[in-house]
């Protein structure tokens, strides 16, 4: 999504109104004098046509958070980028590097926090890790928000999920609700073990089937991914080329395409009277996303009990009523939880639960090609741990921790959220010693924190072994936050840590991967849509002893 904001191309007639725009300003502004941000915090008004850009450090590494400073906020301004009125930074933010490098390689220039204009949206862009913890952990409350914008109103029906609502005590009840529901097929159930592992069968059944041919994985590792989240969410399962799965898979796609290609109206949201392709394609995607969910939901609806839940959808609907595990907390206003509330979180677990698992396996994947010897290391360990008689399950997993470490490595090295879904201040607060108007919107860089030279020994290498320390115990770094943390972090953390090591426990003890002959290894530079995505590559699977046919 941000990378559309910074990078697609407006079309003619709004360049052409932008440009009209630009030039009524200059002209009105021309004389105006040097703007300075009043302790760096918010907007600026009255400002010259482009501004300074603050002190600018010399260029460098990624520089270090600074002196400590004490409680009360700095006078000192965020270092800024220049803008020009109507367009921002936009103009500096060229280039075709997407968002998360661009933003490390301006940490050289204005160091590790600095602000720039997203159009007239002042914005703060976080890229070390003592900041992101004051964001996300320590001041989590006050950075809880989330910026109005069209398309995901479109998308969430005005924010009736959870990733793009604002903080709210609804809010707070919704994501308690969510929460719960999936700690109820999860954590200490063996319900969510069970619909991975049938969906890992069904995969390793369809990898297998290519023989030692090479292909691209992707397709089936999503279809299995989606799968889960279908049992998961309304109890259905699908066999390979079923209609209803072709369709959640489709519109999912779409949407992900189209919110990616979704840009300027972001920024300008009076942009949406122009005709925009990929705004009607998103509302058509939505259209086939709504139909399908509202019969679910219907059909829930009709066969609601009282025993427990089977589903999320069901969850959702006995939380609805109160009588389920989440409780209507105090001040949960008077609207609760709407239909349109229950709607918006089933698509949500679609919308955030499939792409990002699915990509997180490929990025594994395409880095043990490179690796060979990482996934013997895998497979001995399997070996030595679990055997090859019968399937993985979640309590081998103690067992195996260089697999964990290998999971971990893939998302610090290609975090699939490179840039957070961007904050903002719900309440004048500080960054760094930094005050921080109320409003402000923050983009936390994960890809530079995850990257950053003083806290990981060459940080370009895949090296699971940095997640274990001297005496061979996972140990997990605070600069490592794949999923985020503190109100905001990623609902679905455990679930996805769940399937991540199911799906490649299971994959790894019942095949190897290899290079197809004459292929050349994986792109590892990935492109960025609304995900980090590697390019599409292929692989070539051979059977291990005793799993010929995939599944027992
Ligand atoms: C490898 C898989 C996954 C990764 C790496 C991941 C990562 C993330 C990240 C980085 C965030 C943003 C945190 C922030 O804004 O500060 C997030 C938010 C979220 N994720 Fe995930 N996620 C994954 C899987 C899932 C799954 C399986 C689900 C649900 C089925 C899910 C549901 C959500 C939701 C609802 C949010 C919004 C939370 C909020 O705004 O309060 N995610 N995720």
């Amino acid at each position: 999504m941000l990378s559309a904001l910074l990078s697609s191309a407006p079309p003619p007639l709004v360049l052409f109104l932008l440009f009209i725009v630009v030039l009524l300003v200059l002209f009105s502004r021309w004389s105006g004098q040097e703007a300075k941000h009043q302790n760096s915090s918010g907007p600026v008004r009255g400002s010259s046509p482009v501004q300074g850009s603050g002190p600018v450090r010399g260029p460098g590494p990624v520089q270090g958070p600074g002196p400590v400073r004490g409680p009360g906020p700095v006078q000192e301004p965020v270092p800024c980028l220049p803008r020009l009125p109507v367009l921002g930074s936009l103009p500096w933010l060229g280039g075709g590097l997407p968002p998360h490098l661009l933003f490390t390689r301006l940490t050289y220039r204005y160091g590790p926090l600095f602000a720039l204009y997203l159009g007239p949206h002042y914005t703060l862009v976080v890229n070390n890790h003592q900041h992101a913890r004051e964001v996300l952990l320590q001041r989590g409350k006050d950075f809880a928000g989330r910026p109005d914008m069209v398309t995901t109103n479109l998308l969430t029906r005005g924010g009736k999920d959870i990733a793009f609502s604002d903080y709210s005590p609804l809010w707070r009840f919704h994501r308690r609700l969510v929460h719960n529901s999936f700690t109820l097929f999860g954590e200490g159930t063996s319900r969510l073990q069970d619909i991975v592992l049938s969906a890992v069968d069904g995969l390793c059944v369809e990898l297998l089937s290519h023989g030692s041919r090479g292909f691209d994985p992707s397709a089936a590792i999503t279809r299995a991914v989606t799968n889960v989240v279908c049992t998961l969410v309304f109890s259905s399962s699908y066999g390979p080329g079923d209609r209803e799965l072709q369709e959640v898979i489709s519109y999912n796609n779409g949407i992900v395409e189209t919110i990616a290609r979704g840009g300027l109206v972001d920024i300008y949201p009076w942009m949406k009277v122009f005709p925009n392709r990929s705004l009607s394609k998103l509302k058509e995607c939505i259209t086939v996303r709504d139909r399908l969910l509202t019969r679910k939901l219907e059909e829930h609806k009709a066969a609601l009990g009282d025993g427990d839940p089977r589903d999320l959808l069901e969850a959702l609907l006995k939380g609805q009523t109160g009588s389920g595990r989440g409780q209507r907390s105090h001040g949960s206003t008077e609207e609760g939880i709407t239909d349109d509330h229950v709607l918006m979180t089933a698509a949500e677990a679609f919308g955030a639960g499939v792409e990002t698992t699915s990509t997180t396996l490929l990025w594994i994947l395409a880095y043990l090609l490179h690796h060979p010897e990482v996934q013997e290391r895998v497979q001995r360990e399997l070996g030595e741990n679990v055997g090859g008689d019968r399937a993985v399950s979640v309590s081998d997993r103690g067992r195996l921790p260089y697999l964990d470490c290998v999971i971990n490595e893939g998302m610090r090295i290609r975090p699939v959220s490179p840039v957070l879904i961007p904050h903002t201040a719900m309440s004048d607060s500080s960054i760094g010693g930094h005050a921080v108007r109320r409003g402000t919107r923050v983009l936390v860089n994960m890809w530079s924190i995850h990257h950053d030279p003083r806290f990981w020994d060459k940080p370009d290498l895949f090296n699971p072994d940095r997640f274990l320390d001297d005496k061979g115990q996972r140990a997990a770094p605070t600069c490592f936050l794949p999923f985020g943390a503190g109100p905001r972090v990623c609902v679905g953390e455990s679930l996805a840590r769940l399937e991540l090591f199911l799906f490649l426990s299971s994959l790894l003890q019942r095949m190897s991967f290899r290079l197809p002959d004459g292929a050349s290894p994986p792109n590892l530079q990935g492109r960025l849509g609304v995900v980090l995505q590697p390019l599409p590559y292929k692989a070539a699977v051979s059977p291990r002893p005793g799993w010929e046919g995939g599944a027992k």
